[in-house]
């Protein structure tokens, strides 16, 4: 089994990931939690950079008595011309998983074509599959459900825009993306959400995606691979900033949610950061435990 999507869990296995990732985090500190990857190693392979990810994932196989090998795409043979395909079949003979933050989804695809273990999407330019995890996982912490959950995004309509939205029609969430024009979320993507059930909404005005939203999230206005356009997009975005204007128009108990890295006084303000409404931190924790329980959900 793969993780390249979201929607390659089904809702039942969403349910069981995040109630085994509730466990490894109430249990991270109890030394009888068991070794279940011991002599199991992952390759993580990185076309960019990461903070969150790449700890998250080598902490988390660490915990879990296992072995995770950073590997930077510029210093593999891939950054000389060896195929996709190749490092796929060689690795495989290696390790017991292989995962992969890359510029072109097709890429993460690719490898998992031909790859003989089981490959997790750290991030591409359509989805980023373990972060939503982690998201819901918060959600779960402060609203005990996620069915019902009116979900905001505010911003751009990249790869975490559209794992939300895919969750969001896996799990019963209603979600409202406020975006400018040109910048919505990808339309097969959007019509994968319709063919799942959940009739995405996508609007221009940022107060209308908010009103009595219980989550509002957002992202940077320019993701990694984007720098080209970032004049146009610091432009285009002015109006789409998550700050305590907007924030007014949420539900009164409303969370805000960020993946990071964010971009201060850009997509969303010091206040929201780091106010009361704020569950960013404990989003960023939840990347750990929630990925502990994919990663043992694919290795075991
Ligand atoms: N949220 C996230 O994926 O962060 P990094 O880019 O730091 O991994
Ligand atoms: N949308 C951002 C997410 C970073 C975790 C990017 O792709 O750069």
């Amino acid at each position: 089994m793969n993780l390249i999507s979201i929607a390659d869990l089904t809702p039942e296995e969403i349910l069981e990931v995040l109630d085994r990732a509730d466990e490894m985090k109430a249990r991270r500190n109890d030394p009888s939690r068991g070794e279940v990857l011991a002599a199991k190693s992952i390759a993580a392979i990185f076309e960019k950079p990461s903070t969150r990810t790449r700890v998250s994932l080598e902490v988390a196989m660490t915990e879990l008595g296992g072995h995770a090998l950073y590997l930077s795409s510029d210093d593999l043979q891939l950054g000389r011309g060896e195929t996709v395909a190749d490092t796929a079949r060689v690795l495989s003979r290696y390790v017991h998983a292989i995962a992969a933050r890359v510029y072109h989804h097709a890429t993460v695809e690719e490898l998992a074509r031909y790859a003989a273990v089981p490959v997790i999407n750290l991030l591409s330019d359509l989805e980023h599959p373990c972060q939503i995890l982690a998201d819901m996982m918060t959600m779960r912490e402060r609203f005990g459900r996620l069915e019902g959950l009116k979900v905001a995004w505010v911003g751009d309509g990249n790869n975490v825009c559209n794992s939300t939205i895919l969750a969001a029609a896996l799990m019963g969430m209603e979600m409202v993306v406020a975006s400018p024009p040109g910048f919505g979320p990808n339309g097969k993507i959007l019509d994968q959400a319709d063919r799942l059930g959940g009739g995405t909404v996508v609007v221009t005005d940022p107060v209308k995606a908010v009103c009595g939203a219980d989550v509002v999230e957002t992202d940077t206005w320019v993701s990694m691979g984007d720098e080209a356009e970032a004049d146009r997009r610091k432009v285009a975005f002015q109006r789409y900033q998550v700050n305590s204007d907007l924030i007014r128009h949420a539900a009164d108990e409303a969370i805000v949610l960020h993946c990071l890295p964010a971009h201060r006084g850009c997509e969303i303000t010091d206040d929201v950061m780091d106010g009361p409404r704020s569950a960013i931190l404990d989003q960023s924790e939840n990347r750990l435990h929630s990925v502990k329980a994919v990663l043992e959900r694919l290795m075991v």
